[in-house]
């Protein structure tokens, strides 16, 4: 690796999660690449993080794209010199019992998670595995993990990440590239307002969490953190779940 700072490219970071992660990681010294399909959310996120101090550039475009996934890992190596970092966020919820969802929201919610997951993996690969312990962090559900009824597409779109995940982590271990999954549990960020969560329902949700409340971006942005640093370089194949303590059962 040349004289550089680390590069992160992060999916989705033009709000919630995805910008907590893109922050964080740019206050621990990382050059970011931000990538959003909401354009102007993503060049207000690398603005942001241009006022602390690092480099940044967005990347913008639907990660459901594999050109669009082509094309950010080639501007980030060009702009940036380099990819250490990828973190695979981007994501949209929604609701839809069995009988009534249809193709598009089956095939809408499989190629944004799944999809785009292994379009920005393939895409970034032969970049990561110039450098020893590159990360791969892929941001998958609690529902991966238990299912949730009325969210069938998000539940295999999330489980798919985890297998995705563990099987990428075996094939590139050769090259000592760390592949790690997420699965957070209920997090407060705008995305509860596009599946129409009430303020009752959120807290009454928050009943069911042993914390008693819903985490912030943050706190998710901080475990990412953690898995893109030195200190996680023994750690791969494996998923983190970050949900306040509530059990997971049926796995
Ligand atoms: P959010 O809706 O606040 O942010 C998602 C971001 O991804 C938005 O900026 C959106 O524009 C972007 N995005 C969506 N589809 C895209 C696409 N096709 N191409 C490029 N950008 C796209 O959502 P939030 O809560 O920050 O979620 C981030 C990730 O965390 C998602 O993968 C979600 O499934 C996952 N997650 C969230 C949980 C929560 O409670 N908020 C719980 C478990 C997982």
């Amino acid at each position: 690796m040349t004289n550089r700072r680390k590069v992160a490219l992060v999916t989705g970071a033009a709000r919630g999660i995805g910008e907590s992660v893109a922050l964080v990681l740019a206050g621990r010294g990382f050059d970011v690449a931000v990538n959003d399909w909401n354009a102007d959310g993503a060049e207000q996120t690398a603005e942001k993080i241009r006022q602390l101090g690092p480099k940044a550039i967005a990347v913008p475009g639907d990660v459901a794209d594999s050109e669009i996934a082509d094309d950010a890992v080639a501007k980030t190596v060009a702009q940036l010199g380099g990819l250490d970092v990828l973190v695979n966020n981007a994501g949209i919820s929604g609701m839809s019992a069995i009988t009534e969802m249809t193709d598009e929201q089956w095939h809408k919610m499989l190629s944004i998670h799944l999809y785009g997951t292994f379009y920005f993996c393939r895409a970034a690969t032969p970049e990561l595995i110039k450098n020893k312990h590159s990360k791969i962090i892929n941001v998958s559900s609690i529902y991966g993990q238990t299912g949730e009824a009325n969210f069938t597409h998000y539940s295999a779109a999330k489980a798919g990440i985890l297998g995705f995940t563990k099987a990428l982590a075996k094939e590139l271990a050769p090259h000592l590239t760390n592949v790690n999954a997420i699965a957070p549990g209920w997090i407060l960020t705008p995305l509860q307002q596009d599946v129409g969560l009430t303020q009752q329902q959120i807290d009454d949700l928050a009943e069911q969490v042993p914390f008693k409340y819903w985490a912030e971006a943050d706190e998710v942005g901080y475990l990412v953190a953690f898995l893109a640093s030195d200190e996680a370089n023994f750690v791969t194949g494996q998923v983190y779940v970050i949900n306040g303590g509530k059990p997971i059962v049926g796995i």
